[in-house]
């Protein structure tokens, strides 16, 4: 027995911050606009994130300061007062289902210690496989999807027949994908949004087994801090798409073939997590507007204690209006 009393659980403030980004974002759905709706969610982020007792440095942003005003990537967040943390955001999490009105579009935020988060700098895509807790320490990027996909399925007292494998639509998975048929897994392939599908693998119910496939390494970085504090696990290496862009990183000090672990990619597990749905999903449902009021769906997960919390709220959009500087 023992312990220390209850500390803060920063996420319940992050909430917030989440909200109005998906409530901002929100009010774009469909409009075919992607820039207009990053704007007005980062905007909103922005706001709400200064209100935050917090010494945060943006890690994983919106790009580097010269071409995003907002949110860049050493930007400091917060108010200032201690603690001091690393901050990584994803104002829309698939903006392209937000500008076209599909489903799974999120904003999401991630928080832990300062210089636990892995910077991967200016490389984009990162190759991720990710799994809820049962099959964590289990997987190895390095060996074969099938070798994976029987050492999951073991663990999950399933074939691997059994299993679903979620993966990205994109022409760069075809080897994967016919390796995974081959091995005789089943498949859901998405249009976007990995994040959310990372999340699935460690949520109950979801019938996802395992993510795989080559996404991007902000997105890997977020998915590994809310997977740290659910209990799963990633694993991922960078992916450079070209030679020039390989050599670019080798210069910078970026090793491609080094495994990324949760533990790279997150080293503390005291690390908190926020996402709020902005179209509808599986995992959450987006906003929905009933004139004066909106609802908004969260999910909030503290790694220390591992509760994961579903939070619903009904937001006066009308009283907001006079109190916010957020453009609901
Ligand atoms: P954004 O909405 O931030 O653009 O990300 C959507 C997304 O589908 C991510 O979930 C994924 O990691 C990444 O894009 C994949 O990149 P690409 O579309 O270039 O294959």
């Amino acid at each position: 027995m023992g312990g220390s009393d209850p500390t803060r659980n920063l996420a319940l403030e992050l909430v917030r911050v989440t909200e109005a980004a998906a409530l901002a974002a929100a009010r774009f759905m469909g409009r075919g606009d992607k820039e207009a709706a990053d704007g007005a969610a980062v905007n909103a982020m922005r706001i709400v994130l200064q209100t935050v007792d917090m010494n945060g440095i943006i890690v994983i942003g919106e790009g580097e300061k010269d071409n995003a005003p907002m949110l860049y990537n050493g930007e400091n967040v917060g108010n200032g007062l201690p603690p001091d943390v690393d901050v990584a955001v994803d104002p829309i999490e698939g903006t392209r289902p937000l500008a076209f009105g599909r489903t799974n579009s999120i904003a999401t935020v991630a928080m832990a210690p300062r210089d636990s988060m892995f910077n991967p700098g200016p490389f984009v895509y990162m190759n991720k496989l990710a799994v809820g807790p049962e099959a964590k320490g289990v997987i190895n990027i390095e060996k074969s999807i099938t070798e994976n996909l029987q050492a999951i399925a073991k663990a999950k007292h399933k074939d691997v027949e059994d299993l679903t494998t979620i993966i990205l639509d994109r022409d760069r998975h075809k080897d994967m994908i016919a390796e995974i048929r081959k091995a005789g897994a089943r498949i859901r392939l998405i249009p976007d949004g990995d994040v959310a599908a990372a999340l699935m693998t460690a949520w109950p119910g979801s019938g996802l087994d395992v993510l795989l496939g080559v996404g991007g390494t902000p997105e890997g970085v977020i998915a590994a801090c809310a997977l740290r504090a659910m209990g799963g696990e990633i694993q991922g290496k960078l992916y450079a798409r070209d030679e020039d862009e390989l050599r670019r990183g080798r210069e910078a000090g970026y090793d491609f073939d080094k495994i990324l672990t949760m533990e790279d990619l997150v080293s503390s597990e005291d690390v908190f997590f926020a996402a709020t749905g902005i179209t509808d999903g599986e995992l959450l449902q987006g906003v929905h507007y009933f004139g004066d009021s909106a609802s908004t769906d969260s999910l909030v997960v503290r790694g220390l204690t591992g509760t994961v919390r579903q939070i619903t709220a009904t937001h006066r959009i009308d009283k907001l209006r006079e109190l916010s500087a957020v453009k609901y």
